[in-house]
């Protein structure tokens, strides 16, 4: 398995990312540069995090050269519509303070506003003046994203939704691999509590690998070609979240893995929920 794969606009993205939602941004510079010296080169963030400041902080500073970091952030559903797009942009790049930014994402389409078409109508150009390496989108169905591609010719490269064993989004996934858009993976461990860690299939696997129930997991998104953005307040289980290039899941851990999909498996509240949140 690469560490990173080919995005639908020719530039390349890590395979596994740093998520950061919920991590104050008072706490971000010390978080996110023990990230960034555990071995990560990809964080996700978001307008809608409140977070922005210190994550670019902990870029500035970290060791590593910018450019063998991969930062996305998410546009406020607030901000969606033509020119508070660009505006929306610029103050991004002012609060992350820096130069260049990987990926920029359409956080909900909010089809109640009625701006998802126009507000990546902009990102497209966002990405022509080359403000932005890569655009895409997150919690978008395959109507919106329809619309989308149908209105500009410009698939997103990528689209950012909750997956995991418990919910598996492959109708989706499938989907996405027909329109050459990569699929991310947010709440890759199962979400708050981390109660699918304490599964009993993920423990026996974990245990005949000798592996964390979390590597597990994690190891079966990335078996599943997806890009998973593990978050942690947590340092030690940040690095730890990292160790996953040195072992493989069978078909049999795979099949197992599998069979703990359920119908009612989403963790998060629906869109309407969470649009006032970002
Ligand atoms: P914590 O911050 O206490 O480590 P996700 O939203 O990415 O699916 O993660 C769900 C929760 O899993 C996180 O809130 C995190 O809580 C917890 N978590 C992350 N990594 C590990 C790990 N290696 N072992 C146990 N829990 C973890």
């Amino acid at each position: 398995l690469s560490q990173d794969i080919l995005l639908n606009d020719g530039n390349r993205i890590p395979r596994l990312g740093f998520g950061v939602w919920r991590v104050p941004d008072a706490e971000a510079p010390a978080l996110v540069g023990a990230a960034i010296a555990a071995g990560y080169r990809h964080i996700d963030t978001a307008q809608g995090y409140d977070n922005e400041r210190g994550v670019g902080r902990a870029v500035r500073e970290a060791s590593v050269p910018r450019d063998q970091l991969f930062i996305t952030s998410k546009q406020r559903t607030s901000h969606q519509g033509r020119d508070s797009t660009f505006r929306s942009f610029d103050e991004t790049m002012e609060r992350l303070g820096l130069e260049t930014l990987d990926l920029f994402l359409i956080h909900w389409p909010v089809p109640a506003q009625g701006r998802y078409v126009e507000t990546w109508q902009a990102f497209v150009e966002l990405q022509k003046q080359g403000r932005v390496r890569s655009v895409g989108v997150s919690n978008f169905l395959p109507e919106h994203l329809e619309r989308i591609i149908g209105e500009t010719g410009v698939a997103p490269a990528v689209n950012q939704v909750e997956l995991h064993p418990r919910y598996q989004q492959h109708d989706l996934v499938a989907w996405h691999g027909t329109h050459g858009i990569v699929t991310e993976s947010y709440s890759p461990l199962g979400g708050n509590g981390a109660e699918l860690l304490r599964e009993k299939a993920i423990q026996d696997i974990a245990e005949r690998a000798g592996k964390t129930p979390a590597q597990v997991v994690i190891r079966w998104h990335l078996q599943r070609n997806l890009v998973v953005l593990p978050k942690t307040s947590n340092p030690q289980r940040a690095a730890s979240n990292l160790d996953v290039w040195d072992f493989e899941l069978s078909d049999q851990d795979m099949a197992e893995i599998a069979a703990l999909d359920r119908p009612n498996g989403k963790t998060l509240p629906g869109p309407q929920a969470m649009n006032n949140l970002f």
